[in-house]
Order: C-alpha cells, then structure tokens, then sequence
C-alpha cells in the first residue's frame, strides 16, 4: 500500500497534488513519500517485533540524505557497500552502531573508516578480505566484528542481473569452504565473530527460496558450535519483492512468520537488509511528454525523462507502470514511452494504453527505489530534482542539478 492515490481525477502524492508539485520544482521530477517509507519500515519492524532483531535499510535502493533521515529517527539501522554510503548514513544522522557493511571489494580505506565509526558488522565475502580486514583491524588497536557472507546455492528465480545466491555469481563465500573459513576468521586476533549472512537476490515473490537459504544457513551455524564457534546472529539479507504489475510477494510479517517459526528456540538476532521493500512504491518519477510521434508501427510519446534517469527499464527490460498524472478522457492509444537520450534502449515502458497531449504529465510508479541512485549524466543531462512529501508539506531534498555542475572537477589542459 502507498499514498500515491487519485482524488478527484488528479494523482495526489499524499494529500499534495502532483501536477502542482511538477509545476513547483519542475521535471523530471521524483517524488517520494514519508508517510509510505515509515509504513513500509514499521511492517518489517513490526513483523519481528518480538525476536531480537535489527532492520537494516539498504542505502543502495535509495540514498538520498533526507531518505535516510526519515528511517534514521525510526531507529533503523543500514546496510551499506561504500566508504560513500557510510558517510551519507553519518549525514543523515544514521547510528553507527546499528550498520552493517556488505560488498565484495572493501577498500583499505572504507575498512579503516567503519572501524573507526565503530560498526555494528562488517560482512565479510572471502578469505582475502578477511585477511586484510585483520590486519587493518590490529594496525588501528581495534577488533573488527565481521560476518561470513555465505553463499547458499539457491536459485531465488528472479532476473539473472540480481540473482546472487548462486555458485555462479561474484558474490560470498561458497557453503563448502565456509566452515574453514569461519574457524580461521575465530583464531585472529583482529577480528570478532559475529554472524553469518546470505543474500540471495533481489525481487523475489516466494517465500521458498528464503527458507531453503535459512535452513542451510541454520545448519552451518549448528556444525560451527559444535567446533566452538558460537554465532550470534543471522544477517538473512533483503530481497523481498515489491508490486510493479500484478505480482503477490509476501507481506513482510508472511515472510518473517515464516522464518521465526524455523528458529524457534534460537537465540539468534536476526538481521533484515530490506531496500526496495522499503522504497520503491514509496516513490514516483514524474515526466512531461514533449512530444507525440507516430509512424506506420509505432506510437511514441517523447517526455523528458530518460534512461539517465530511471535506468531499470533499459537495464532489465523492467515493467514499471505508467499512469497519467491527469488522466484524460477519450480513445487510447498504445505508446512507447522514450526519453530523449540517443540509445534505441531509452524507453520507460513500451506498448502503454493512454490518452495523451503533449504537455500532459506522466507518473512511472514504483521508482523509490533503484531509481534516482542508478542514475547518471549520459548525454550530458542534469540530474533530476528529488522532492518529500509529508502529508500537505513537500521538500526540496534535493535540487536540480545545474548545467555548471556537469563540468565540476573537469579541466581545460594549459
Ligand atoms: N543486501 C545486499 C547484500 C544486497 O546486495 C542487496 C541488493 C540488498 C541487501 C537489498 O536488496 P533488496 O531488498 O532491495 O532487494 N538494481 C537492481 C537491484 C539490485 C540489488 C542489489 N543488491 C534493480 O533495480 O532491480
């Protein structure tokens, strides 16, 4: 549920008008509401309520500093993968001690930073890593609590690009090796273990594959304490889907019924990384059709905002549904929905049924996340304005990149 509602013909983002609010900081334009945020948060929250948990938010879905300030005073942790997205968390007002650092390739630097804000964890994906993490841990004095991200070999069956619990993919360390690893992470004395993680991917609909990676990593827990090493929580990682179109994912208090029943009598904390749980129907992107087009194949809608802008449709072929912000009465026609970047791949949909002018505004629903953060400057375009609202209050949480700022940082040689 989101707060992205019709009143009176005319899409509201809580009880602010859209049209009004594109007319306000202009277009493309995301839009994100505070009110959907803490409802997504608190049904995580409220699913565990009575295990010791933490939700921590992934920073990657959406890492814009008023974001994380809104789940910040909620009291949510985050999960971070960069030095860059741990100081936005600090920006924002984030706890350090409720972070989590993820990722495959932590630079000295990024270890050195987290362990001197002193993190909840840092989930470790190899042996190598592991290493170096020790070595910087008893260079500083510290002792680094550290988690093995282990991959459990399950298919989560979502789309190839953000499936990551496979052996095939970059990501962990393989169920295999995992034991030695961990016994070899317990006898360094720069490092504290902590816990053990998986992520398996990301939009998944079914409860299944979750429980399949929980059962394996349950077992791997159970054979480490018979050698000794006792693990204090599971990092079961995030990856719950999200409504685009028609699909039923599990309610977050589904999906952690389902799992608390398989720890019954464990102490273990578990530990959520949702992000686009979290964020993506807590946003919209709204754009303004330019121009219609036609030939003898297609009907095209030109709008101003771009594959630059709003990544996922190019990069995954993903649905994201379409919706005029002002529907208009009268005979559809099936546009594509194009942006105007030079790539044959710049679309925001394909084949939509509407009723269209040019000037009207369109809302592509479901963009909170993985939207404005995959965004870039290619064919030289200023980002787009990022905007809250909070009931009938809205805020500029971030401005409209100028055209000047492109070039920042560039030089002419001498
Ligand atoms: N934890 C780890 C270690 C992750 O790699 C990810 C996402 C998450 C948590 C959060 O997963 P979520 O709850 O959002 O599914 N750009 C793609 C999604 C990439 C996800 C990468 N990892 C998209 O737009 O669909």
């Amino acid at each position: 549920m989101d707060y992205f509602l019709y009143k009176d013909g005319e899409l509201q983002a809580e009880d602010c008008a859209v049209a009004q609010l594109a007319q306000t900081y202009g277009t493309p334009l995301y839009l994100y509401s505070r009110a959907t945020l803490e409802r997504h948060w608190h049904a995580f929250d409220n699913a565990v309520a009575n295990h010791p948990h933490l939700i921590c938010y992934a920073v990657k879905a959406n890492s814009n500093l008023a974001v994380l300030n809104v789940l910040a005073r909620l009291g949510s942790g985050f999960d971070i993968v960069s030095g860059g997205e741990l100081a936005r968390v600090i920006e924002a007002g984030g706890d350090p001690k409720k972070v989590v650092f993820s990722g495959v390739g932590k630079t000295v630097s990024e270890m050195e930073m987290a362990l001197e804000l002193g993190i909840y964890c840092f989930n470790v994906e190899s042996a190598a890593e592991l290493e170096q993490l020790n070595l910087v841990a008893l260079r500083l004095g510290k002792v680094a609590p550290v988690s093995l991200r282990v991959n459990p070999d399950v298919d989560a069956g979502t789309h190839p690009y953000i499936s990551t619990g496979l052996k095939e993919n970059k990501f962990g360390i393989a169920m295999e090796e995992a034991e030695a690893i961990f016994l070899r992470a317990h006898e360094l004395a720069g490092l504290e273990v902590k816990g053990a993680d998986c992520h398996i991917g990301s939009q998944l609909t079914e409860i299944q594959p979750f429980l399949d990676a929980m059962d394996r990593m349950l077992g791997l827990i159970d054979r480490l304490a018979e050698k000794g090493v006792s693990i204090s929580h599971l990092d079961v990682g995030g990856g719950l889907g999200v409504t685009y179109d028609d699909e039923v994912p599990p309610q977050p208090s589904d999906y952690a019924s389902a799992l608390l029943e398989r720890l019954a009598g464990r102490e273990l904390k578990l530990i959520f990384e949702p992000g686009r749980a979290i964020a993506a129907n807590a946003g919209i992107f709204v754009t303004q059709v330019l121009y219609l087009k036609q030939n003898s194949e297609k009907n095209f809608a030109l709008v101003d905002g771009a594959m630059n802008d709003l990544i996922r449709p190019s990069l995954y072929s993903a649905w994201q549904n379409i919706i005029a912000v002002n529907p208009r009465q009268g005979d559809t026609l099936n546009y594509d929905i194009v942006g105007p970047v030079c790539e044959t791949g710049d679309f925001l949909g394909k084949d939509r049924s509407l009723v269209l002018e040019s000037g009207d505004l369109l809302a592509v629903r479901s963009s909170g996340a993985y939207g404005f953060t995959m965004s870039s400057n290619y064919n030289s375009r200023p980002r787009a304005a990022e905007v809250m609202v909070d009931g009938s209050a809205h805020y500029l949480v971030r401005e409209r990149e100028k055209i000047a700022q492109l070039w920042q940082g560039e030089q002419l040689l001498p």
